[in-house]
């Protein structure tokens, strides 16, 4: 939530901020604002999109800026609320991703002290606090300031009186730093960087960093200088962009045969037979393993319940899956069960707070995310990226795949540990493993079917999903991806679950999508398909191209290529994204910034 960027070299500031802000504006769009210091601080804000900002912005001069795109949190959506939050002498301005949970305190502190307030935002106390404890040095008023901080944050500041650098600070938000040549900059996203460097150094929480044009010096709360190693990032801006493609969402589902293979390149090997996880990764896995829990949030949380169906199969390894919200306050922590973080971003506060519990409880953790250098990879034992390369659409769909495919090599890694699994049946799975990326191009290749379907869609209320086994949170996945994008209501259930309780929301005009696949829940789901018809209901089936069955019960079928096997999921998963993409479009949504989401969820 909330995407932040500072800059500090040679080019015109404002022109680089309002490119940035463009590619961060999947974490919020409900305000956004710049704030340059040229001969002095000059800030313009505004409510909606960038866009807007863009077309009413002043020519600005200043080599030296922050701007920010706001997902409100404390205080309405008004320009008032955007940021950079100022200082009531002006002095200071602050942009903020985060909860400053003791705001109210000390914001009442401030106000007794004479300090007058023109936001709603716990932002504000920030800018007022640094103001306050500014003796002439603006990295020390920083410090003093976080350590009165209660709450997340990731906070870059400019200050009128040392016009010459930046100063940003995080804790339990990401902000990271990039290098350039006489240019540097702080932001929440490497992908918002990705046009002007790859070079980049991580903050760590209870971090300050100081940039100029040509230095960056890092300093921890007792002010001690730390080094700072640099990385390169591998994505290049090509992926960052639509190149072509009217959505990034649709530009995302095309690149799954290409996401696919990456998941698996370097990882499965045909010729040795083998599936070969990084060291530290293996390591994890070869411990006494006695259960698993797997958490996560959202469509990540969907991938672990497919995991969950996966591992289980496999390996009788019992698999909890838990929401990290819950998790984090009510799960059940055990050092003999290993954590398994999924998290796209390695940024939901959620997800990286139940971590953080399970590690300070004794467990091991695992962490599944496409970020390098995220807070997930830095504050879990491994971690397996997903290299799916930037998601910039808010609805996840690459990366749910990667997510599920990695979920997939660890279930075959422990199967094959735990002897479960012979060399000759992994050889079996290897192949249709290899398979996958051609099956979903074939998927790709047809989505004027799915477009066909739909057209039947796009005008009703309400639309259920229903599927066993596997086959169920690709159901919630699939209501998810249409309701986040087309704004219709939309439940998954498990088919068996109608009967007691849902069944009473059925009318005639509410289409069921059943996932149909051919293994021991078929009969139970044609079954379940004739109670649903027997209402009145129309009926879309997903189902593999040898069943030559279905077109009996169902109204309308959408084929995926190949016969019914757990991998099904990923050519089933690609089907639902292009139906909730193709619905989304016909209504006319905003597909990648659906209302009120926004793509990292950094708050709780
Ligand atoms: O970055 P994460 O995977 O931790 O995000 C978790 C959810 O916020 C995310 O999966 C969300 O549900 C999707 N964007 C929905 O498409």
């Amino acid at each position: 939530m909330c995407g932040i960027i500072g800059y500090n070299g040679f080019r015109e500031a404002n022109k680089v901020l309002i490119d940035c802000l463009k590619r961060l504006e999947y974490r919020g769009y409900d305000s956004a604002g710049i704030g340059i210091i040229g001969k002095k601080l000059q800030i313009f804000k505004e409510v909606g999109e960038i866009s807007k900002l863009e077309k009413e912005i002043p020519v600005f001069d200043g080599d030296i800026g922050i701007g920010h795109t706001r997902w409100a949190t404390h205080g309405a959506v008004t320009k008032e609320n955007a940021h950079p939050q100022l200082s009531s002498n002006k002095k200071i301005a602050v942009i903020h991703n985060g909860i400053i949970d003791n705001f109210n305190f000390l914001k009442e502190d401030l106000e007794k002290k004479g300090v007058k307030f023109s936001s709603q935002t716990d932002s504000e106390v920030i800018a007022q606090l640094i103001n306050e404890n500014y003796k002439g040095n603006l990295r020390d008023a920083v410090i003093s300031t976080i350590k009165q901080l209660k709450g997340s944050y990731a906070i870059v500041v400019v200050c009128k009186e040392e016009p010459d650098i930046l100063v940003g600070a995080r804790k339990e938000s990401p902000l990271v730093i990039g290098v350039g040549d006489n240019e540097n900059f702080l932001a929440s996203d490497i992908s918002a960087l990705l046009k002007y460097t790859n070079r980049v150094k991580y903050l760590d929480d209870g971090e300050i960093c100081v940039l100029s044009k040509t230095s960056i010096e890092v300093f921890n709360e007792n002010k001690k200088e730390i080094t700072k190693k640099e990385d390169i990032i591998d994505w290049e801006l090509k992926d960052a962009e639509k190149s072509g493609f009217p959505h990034f969402m649709l530009k995302e589902i095309f690149e799954q045969p290409d996401a696919i293979n990456r998941v698996l390149l370097g990882r499965v090997s045909e010729i040795d037979r083998t599936i070969k996880l990084h060291e530290k990764v293996e390591e994890l896995l070869n411990y006494d393993i006695q259960s698993i829990h797997i958490i996560a949030c959202g469509t990540s949380y969907y991938s672990g319940l497919v995991g969950k169906y996966l591992i289980e199969q496999l390996t009788n390894i019992p698999v909890f899956v838990e929401l990290a919200s819950e998790y984090r306050y009510f799960g059940t922590k055990n050092e003999k069960s290993l954590i398994i973080g999924v998290t796209q971003s390695g940024e939901t506060a959620d997800t990286l707070a139940a971590l953080r519990e399970a590690k300070n409880a004794g467990s091991r953790t695992l962490v599944i995310t496409n970020v390098m250098g995220s807070t997930a990879t830095r504050i879990s034992d491994a971690y397996i990226l997903t290299q799916s390369g930037p998601e910039i659409g808010v609805a996840a769909t690459k990366t749910f795949t990667s997510q599920i495919l990695i979920l997939l090599l660890i279930a075959f890694k422990l199967a094959a540990l735990k002897n479960k699994l012979g060399a000759d049946e992994l050889s079996k799975y290897i192949f249709r493993l290899k398979e996958l990326p051609r099956k979903v191009r074939e998927v790709l290749d047809h989505s004027d079917k799915i477009l066909d379907i739909a057209l039947q869609l796009k005008n009703v209320k309400s639309v259920f999903f229903i599927g066993r086994g596997i086959n169920y949170p690709l159901s919630l996945e699939g209501a998810l991806k249409l309701k986040e994008i087309s704004y219709i209501h939309a439940e998954g259930f498990a088919a068996g679950e109608l009967k007691h309780g849902p069944f009473a929301l059925l009318t005639q005009i509410t289409p069921v999508i059943t996932i149909v696949t051919r293994d021991n829940t078929y009969d139970k789901m044609i079954a379940n398909i004739g109670e649903v018809k027997a209402r009145g209901p129309e009926v879309i089936a997903i189902a593999d191209e040898n069943d030559t069955e279905i077109e009996k019960h169902a109204d309308f079928v959408i084929r995926f290529p190949g016969s019914s096997s757990p991998l099904s999921c990923i050519p089933i998963i690609v089907i639902l994204q292009l139906l909730a993409y193709h619905v989304a479009n016909l209504r006319g949504c905003s597909i990648d910034k659906p209302r009120n989401l926004a793509k990292s969820v950094t708050v709780e």
